[in-house]
């Protein structure tokens, strides 16, 4: 198995240094230029058809952040995974089962966990949001939330059709998951893969991409969310 693991989980602390070019009378080993590493990002997909926007989310992450990417079994059925970033590296359930024989073995949801600096779950399906909102963990994806450090930010983008968004279990696994810390990209209103025209649909990838940049580069609290929740509609 490929590692994971890495010694600080916070980027802004972990710092790559690098000599300077030495001057005629300085100390080469007294001067340093200290080069800020990038975040590190765990994006993960689950089922909903949203799905096949998860390359271009992968693409335009990749350009700011170090990427890793984790799909549930259902959402392989809408990723393209030939046509993944290079750099992207892409983690499913039989990884976390293959990489791991006996006592010792690195654990893959931990590894990821302690690598990451912050994660985003899009698309978020109904059910793993039932699944996250319960604190249950039965695959890669929600090991990883079960075992988050909830100080490092996590952001999810709902995608399901309008009868699963406005369920009143959506807004009470919503609630929930507010209630951790996690920001939740409200999903928007277009016409459905399914055909039906309504709220639920993912947020465009690039709205999504910049909410996390501005967020977790700048810290800025970046989305008012809650008027596109579901008990506002
Ligand atoms: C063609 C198809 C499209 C689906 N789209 C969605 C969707 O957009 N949102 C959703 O929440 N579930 C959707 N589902 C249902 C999920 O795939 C199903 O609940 C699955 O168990 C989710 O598993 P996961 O959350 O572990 O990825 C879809 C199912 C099918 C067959």
């Amino acid at each position: 198995m490929e590692s994971v693991t890495s010694d600080a989980n916070d980027f802004t602390s972990d710092k790559v240094v690098e000599p300077n070019v030495p001057e005629a009378s300085s100390s080469f080993a007294a001067e340093k230029r200290v080069v800020p590493r990038k975040p590190r990002i765990i994006l993960a997909a689950s089922g909903s058809v949203a799905a096949i926007k998860f390359g271009i989310l992968a693409d335009s992450l990749s350009d700011w952040a170090e990427v890793r990417a984790v799909a549930t079994k259902p959402s392989l059925h809408f990723i393209d995974q030939k046509g993944l970033h290079p750099n992207v590296k892409l983690y499913t359930d039989d990884d976390e089962w293959s990489s791991w024989s006996k006592i010792g073995d690195d654990v893959l949801h931990i590894e990821l966990r302690k690598w990451a600096d912050a994660m985003l779950i899009a698309p978020l399906s109904a059910n793993t949001l039932a699944k996250v909102a319960g604190g249950l963990c039965d695959n890669l994806l929600t090991c990883i939330v079960r075992a988050w450090d909830f100080s490092k930010p996590m952001f999810v983008a709902p995608a399901m059709n309008t009868f699963m968004w406005t369920s009143p279990f959506t807004l009470r696994h919503l609630t929930s998951l507010e209630d951790l810390g996690v920001t939740v990209i409200a999903p928007i209103s277009k016409k459905l893969a399914c055909g039906d025209t309504g709220n639920g649909a993912m947020a465009e990838p690039a709205f999504i991409d910049s909410a996390m940049r501005l967020s977790i580069l700048t810290s800025e609290p970046t989305i008012q969310l809650l008027p596109a929740l579901p008990h506002t509609i």
